[in-house]
């Protein structure tokens, strides 16, 4: 199978598992696993905050920080297509009270300005409206097709955001994919964020785990919320030695995961009835609309499959993901298939 749905479908890689297995572990609910501790120092050192905290997954990371960051009547601003809202099944609304206000980036490309995100703010407005807790950004912006927010552009919100005693926090689950297309530093790119959660998960590699960052006190606060939502785990040294050489190592070859990427864009595009920008294409995400093939893409999926590619459609859109586990055989592969599934049947 090439599996294109996702770089969350990565498998751990023989050095990996070797790692796992060799981990020296210890209790993490008591902050005892020591190959954790490692993991959380070194991302701290890699991001420039001051503390780190292994979580199990990006949405919890996410609802922790969500949480944290309001109080129950706040709204949040996110994008529209932002993962928070879309795809942690109503958490802001379940575990914190939250309301969320969606604002769609008027140049489709994720990444709102803070023009656009000052018409959504309710700032002294008592008794009528819902006051504005908590901006939460997303870089990369996976479902705007993985584009990229630079350091200026989150500094500057950050900021702003300041300036009117909003906090802002980073979903940056595929930050480092950001970091490489930009050549920014992580740091950077989130050195005003008041808390940041990244996925090890996804294009590092590692087969678990996200890492939520923010101030000393903030994640002392988080490790309380961590245990509430279920996420104290035990003995998961085994997750963190995974993490590690994902952080240490992954984020080097992330660069082929982009070029493989753009190749399948312009492949794509040369496709009669598929529409896609491909200058859009910078990290490893690839969307593209069919509706011009005149088939739906669901049907366009199923064709795939029967080649053993899998890939994610909506509406008449769909999405491919590049990862470590897809090589440029493979692209060449999807594209062929690609070729004879997008054909219009007399
Ligand atoms: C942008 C973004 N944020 C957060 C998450 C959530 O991560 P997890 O699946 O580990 O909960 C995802 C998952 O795909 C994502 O794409």
């Amino acid at each position: 199978m090439i599996d294109l749905r996702s770089d969350t479908v990565t498998k751990p890689t023989e050095a990996m598992r070797r790692a796992m297995a060799a981990a020296e572990v210890g209790d993490d609910v008591y902050g005892e696993d020591p190959t954790v501790n490692r993991l959380q120092e070194r991302a701290a050192e890699v991001f420039e905050k001051e503390a780190a905290l292994f979580v199990p997954t990006g949405s919890m990371g996410n609802q922790i920080a969500v949480k944290l960051h309001t109080k129950p009547g706040d709204e949040v601003v996110i994008e529209e297509r932002g993962h928070i809202f879309n795809y942690e099944m109503g958490t802001p609304a379940v575990v914190s009270g939250v309301m969320l206000r969606t604002v769609r980036s008027g140049n489709g490309c994720g990444h709102l300005t803070w023009d656009e995100i000052e018409t959504a703010l309710h700032i002294d407005q008592p008794y009528y409206s819902c006051p504005t807790g908590l901006i939460c950004l997303e870089n990369s912006h996976n479902f705007a097709g993985g584009s990229v927010m630079t350091a200026e552009h989150c500094s500057e919100i950050c900021e702003r955001a300041h300036a009117l005693g909003i906090p802002v926090h980073m979903d940056g689950a595929r930050i480092f994919n950001a970091s490489i297309a930009l050549n920014e530093s992580v740091a950077d790119l989130t050195r005003k964020c008041d808390s940041v959660q990244f996925c090890l998960s996804k294009g590092l590699g590692a087969p678990a785990g996200s890492i939520l960052l923010g101030s000393k006190e903030f994640i002392s606060e988080a490790r309380t919320w961590r245990k509430r939502f279920g996420g104290g785990m035990r003995q998961i040294g085994i997750l963190a030695a995974a993490g590690l050489m994902a952080l240490d190592e992954s984020p080097d070859r992330l660069h082929v995961d982009h070029d493989i990427a753009k190749r399948l864009a312009f492949g794509l595009a040369d496709i009669p009835g598929i529409d896609i920008d491909v200058e859009s294409v910078v990290t490893n995400i690839v969307i593209f609309d069919v509706a011009g093939t005149g088939k739906p893409a669901e049907a366009i999926c199923d064709s795939l499959r029967n080649d053993e590619i899998m890939a994610i459609s909506f509406g008449s859109r769909i999405r491919m993901v590049t990862h470590c586990d897809v090589s440029g055989t493979d692209i060449d592969k999807t594209l062929n298939s690609m070729k004879k599934a997008a054909v219009q049947q007399p």
